[in-house]
């Protein structure tokens, strides 16, 4: 009995939470690359990380000053790191998310990106699953940069960040100064690069309250072809209405726990349940 007790706190005490990392990616870059406005990456992670309607804002513009893209939040990479939220599944299945953002940012003053020349092009790079930077602050919103010490300020743990999971974003509204060849170019090059990392991926189409039927189309035909085997889900979404964010993200997990359930499985005499 005493036994069965012991047995029983241990297993309570090592209920850890599972820990789910994903890389938000999708068409990014100057205006020639993505039209007038993004494809909706940071929306989505906002919606996701701070949901509530007084927490979201539309406005986290790419555009930015030197001094901002060398602060610690942005910290001279080419990603955000959006902070660690927990979420509950349908079935009970509590996840902590962290989130990062793959994006582009520009200098505002020749409208070109930072560091372009000595950069690897961003369809490959967004694939990275690998990531490091020490010291690295949340983002939280655009009012924040240049004034990090008046905000929360959560480091990224460790300085490190290794990819489970991707969600590549597709917009299905009609953005001006971009086409939509342009955009299912990109996307099914991200989608081929991120196959080779052999991690799992959702698709996710931002902008439905917005939505073209025509590229909603296009992308049920991207996702079903054949270089990608197995159909790639598509969940579609509404950062602005706060329509099947938290779905997205928890489909990837569910893929992702089940990756995970594969591979852990060790001999009983390598697992490392001791008393
Ligand atoms: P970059 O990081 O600069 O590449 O852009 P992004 O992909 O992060 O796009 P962002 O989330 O900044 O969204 C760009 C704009 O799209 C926003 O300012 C909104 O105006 C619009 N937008 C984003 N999500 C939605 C949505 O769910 N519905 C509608 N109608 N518009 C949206
Ligand atoms: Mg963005």
């Amino acid at each position: 009995n005493t036994f069965c007790r012991l047995e029983k706190q241990y297993v309570q005490k090592t209920d850890i939470p599972r820990y789910i990392n994903v890389a938000v990616v999708g068409l990014s870059g100057a205006e020639k690359e993505k039209g007038a406005m993004g494809v909706g990456k940071s929306c989505l992670c906002n919606r996701f990380m701070r949901s509530s309607s007084n927490d979201f804002e539309d406005d986290h513009s790419s555009l930015l000053s030197n001094s901002d893209f060398s602060g610690r939040v942005v910290n001279n990479d080419n990603f955000l790191y959006w902070g660690e939220v927990i979420k509950t599944s349908k079935e009970g299945t509590e996840y902590t998310f962290r989130v990062i953002e793959q994006t582009e940012f520009i200098d505002d003053s020749t409208f070109q990106p930072f560091n372009g020349v000595k950069m690897d092009p961003y369809i490959k790079r967004c694939v990275a699953t690998k990531i490091e930077s020490a010291e690295k602050l949340m983002y939280i919103c655009r009012s924040q940069l240049g004034i990090e010490e008046k905000f929360e300020q959560k480091v990224l743990p460790f300085g490190k960040f290794n990819v489970d999971g991707f969600l590549c974003v597709f917009d299905v509204s009609v953005v001006p100064g971009r086409s939509i060849e342009k955009q299912l170019e990109t996307v099914t090059n991200i989608l081929k690069n991120i196959k080779t990392t052999t991690k799992p991926v959702v698709l996710v189409t931002t902008k439905n309250d917005e939505l073209n039927e025509t590229y909603v189309q296009e992308v049920q035909k991207l996702v079903s072809r054949n270089e990608f085997k197995k159909a790639i889900p598509i969940v579609e979404t509404s950062a602005c209405l706060n329509v099947n964010v938290d779905a997205a993200f928890i489909a990837l997990a569910h893929i992702i726990d089940r990756f995970k359930g594969r591979t852990k499985i060790v001999p009983y005499l390598e697992s490392d349940y001791r008393l």
